[in-house]
């Protein structure tokens, strides 16, 4: 069975597909409004969410599908202490597909490994998130054209910031991509990522604790936010949330075709009143969550034979 717990577990030309796809259901939503009718996603959520979630059972709606929804693992099984291993052979009985964000890292490897129905991962601990990615492809492929030849800045939470290690990866296939890895000393891009990504594939970076400097040659700059809830203690959040905040007069060194994009939830690293400048496209990425989502739903049932 066919889980998607990593981006790489999607080729190169299955992304494609699913950009061609979500465009096509952007084009003519009423040709896919049935497509999933009598099947049952199910979103299990051990860890906060309103964007995945809500984009997931919203996208299963746009098929015509229905949902059940585990929204927190207080209400659940899991405060009796059942294993994720067998709440997923248990969801397997009442779901076509799963989509599944747990606090710990290869929590949803398991969920896959034990479950009868594909799987998606919807975010483990600070490891991956393969569909955010997703939609950040779509978003970059929607203003750029291209995944070729972007110098991209990524600025915030390296560290913790799971969307942060499966936009790179996502991105490391791509030919003439270069990063710029801003971020304070604390929360640098984890050395297992550099090696096994950045080093591996032989694709520039570099790093700095400065954004301004690096500001003017990026294509596209992915905001973060420092993930409070991965931190050991208050004090060092404290100190480290509020070191990039991009406001509008940095914005003038930018370039004036520059995409700024941010997973969201936003904190305080993006002013406000950035939200009015043309090259904003965080609540764009939002949108196209939910398309490239249902294009990956349709995908994985189809695979799986059930539609
Ligand atoms: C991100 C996440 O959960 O990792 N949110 C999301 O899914 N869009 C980013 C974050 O929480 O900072």
């Amino acid at each position: 069975m066919r889980s998607i717990i990593d981006i790489l577990d999607l080729t190169t030309d299955e992304i494609e597909s699913l950009i061609k796809e979500a465009l096509s259901i952007i084009d003519d939503p009423k040709a896919y409004a049935h497509l999933c009718d009598g099947k049952v996603l199910a979103t299990l959520f051990y860890e906060p969410s309103t964007r995945t979630r809500l984009s997931f059972e919203s996208a299963m709606y746009g098929l015509g599908g229905q949902v059940i929804s585990m929204a927190s693992a207080d209400s659940s099984s899991a405060a009796k202490g059942e294993s994720v291993a067998d709440t997923a052979k248990v969801v397997s009985c009442y779901a076509d597909i799963i989509a599944m964000r747990h606090f710990k890292e290869g929590a949803t490897q398991v969920a896959a490994n034990n479950a009868a129905v594909p799987v998606i991962n919807a975010g483990d601990g600070g490891h991956c998130h393969p569909t955010q990615a997703l939609a950040d492809l779509f978003t970059i492929y929607r203003e750029k054209g291209s995944f070729n030849d972007l110098t991209i800045g990524l600025c915030g939470d390296l560290k913790f910031g799971r969307t942060v290690h499966s936009f790179i990866r996502a991105l490391s296939r791509y030919s003439g991509v270069k990063f710029m890895l801003i971020s304070p000393e604390e929360l640098k891009l984890p050395s297992y990522v550099k090696k096994d990504v950045l080093q591996h594939n032989g694709i520039p970076y570099v790093q700095t604790t400065d954004l301004e400097s690096v500001l003017p040659e990026l294509d596209i700059l992915y905001m973060t936010r420092v993930q409070k809830e991965r931190f050991f203690n208050e004090e060092d959040y404290l100190r480290l949330k509020d070191n990039y905040i991009l406001t509008p007069e940095k914005l003038k060194l930018a370039k004036p075709d520059m995409s700024i994009m941010h997973p969201l939830p936003r904190v305080n690293e993006i002013s406000v009143a950035v939200d009015e400048d043309p090259r904003a496209c965080y609540f764009k990425q939002v949108l196209n969550g939910k398309y490239i989502r249902m294009a990956l739903i349709l995908m994985l049932l189809k695979e799986a034979k059930a539609l």
